[in-house]
């Protein structure tokens, strides 16, 4: 079998070019949506990655500032920045992008942004309405895998999702929202025993666990459609944390890296800060 390759970056483009025609009609009654990106510290990825995502606004034509802070900043004063954006009425949307230096608390961090304006979706308010399948934002990885799986024409409904990886941003979340539509759900972690043998029970295979080519095809179900959340860093660049060309012999679908779950990140929260907006006016 050679598995059918879910194309993120053409979803992400098609997704990005609807928001841009809404934005166009929003920015004719003069006020854009906007976008606060702050980065502490300078960690080259997460540099990237804001670049990214500022770019990104501007290509939609929202407004976006991005704020970069010495990796010395003091919480109280991320504090602060925070307080002043949540009170800036040109932005809608905060991000704070994580990790942050050691010295600063996350969830002090996030807590503090304002939860109108969580175009993250870490905000507790966020993920109670998540876990309660009630409307609020969602964060964007998961959110975007969710897209592509609908996209592949593949409905969660009844089928057997494994999620690998727990983490607050992705893993928990991912869960939550395939358990909302209705699949049967089962977490790994790095303490889950005998891996392959629940990876080889998934109709959908999520793998989130941020080590390159983790998943290797004997822990992968023939015909399973496989979304591989992974980006790390190597000597030939990118690799997720899927095997992609062994794992494509045995899946039926699957997401590549580059190309794949990363560009859908960006759109949805492209999508998320026009949400933040349209509840905000
Ligand atoms: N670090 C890695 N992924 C993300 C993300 O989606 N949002 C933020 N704020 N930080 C991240």
């Amino acid at each position: 079998m050679s598995a059918h390759l879910i194309d993120g970056k053409a979803v992400a483009r098609a997704f990005r070019q609807q928001i841009a025609q809404r934005v166009a009609g929003l920015a004719a009654l003069g006020k854009p949506p906007g976008l606060a990106v702050i980065i502490v510290g300078d960690d080259p990825a997460s540099q990237v990655y804001v670049k990214n995502k500022v770019a990104a606004c501007a290509e939609v034509g929202m407004h976006s500032v991005l704020e970069r802070y010495p990796a010395d900043l003091s919480e109280t004063d991320l504090l602060a920045h925070i307080a002043r954006l949540n009170h800036d009425e040109r932005i809608h949307g905060i991000l704070v992008q994580l990790p942050l230096p050691k010295h600063i608390h996350a969830d002090k961090i996030l807590a503090a942004i304002s939860a109108h304006k969580d175009a993250d979706g870490f905000h507790a308010e966020s993920l109670g309405a998540l876990i309660q399948d009630k409307p609020g934002f969602v964060p964007c990885t998961p959110l975007g895998c969710m897209h592509l799986l609908k996209h592949a024409g593949v409905d969660p409904k009844g089928k057997h999702a494994v999620v690998v990886g727990r983490s607050n941003i992705v893993g928990k979340p991912m869960a939550m929202l395939l358990v909302n539509a209705s699949a049967t759900v089962t977490v790994c972690h790095s303490q889950t025993q005998d891996l392959a043998s629940i990876t080889c029970q998934a109709d959908i295979l999520i793998a989130a666990v941020g080590k390159p080519h983790f998943i290797t095809a004997d822990m992968v179900k023939p015909g399973a459609v496989v979304i591989d959340v992974g980006i790390n860093r190597g000597a030939n660049g990118l690799v997720g944390d899927v095997d992609t060309e062994a794992v494509a012999q045995v899946a039926s679908a699957i997401t590549p890296v580059p190309g794949g779950v990363g560009p859908m990140t960006i759109a949805m929260l492209l999508g998320n800060t026009l949400q933040a907006y349209e509840r905000s006016s």
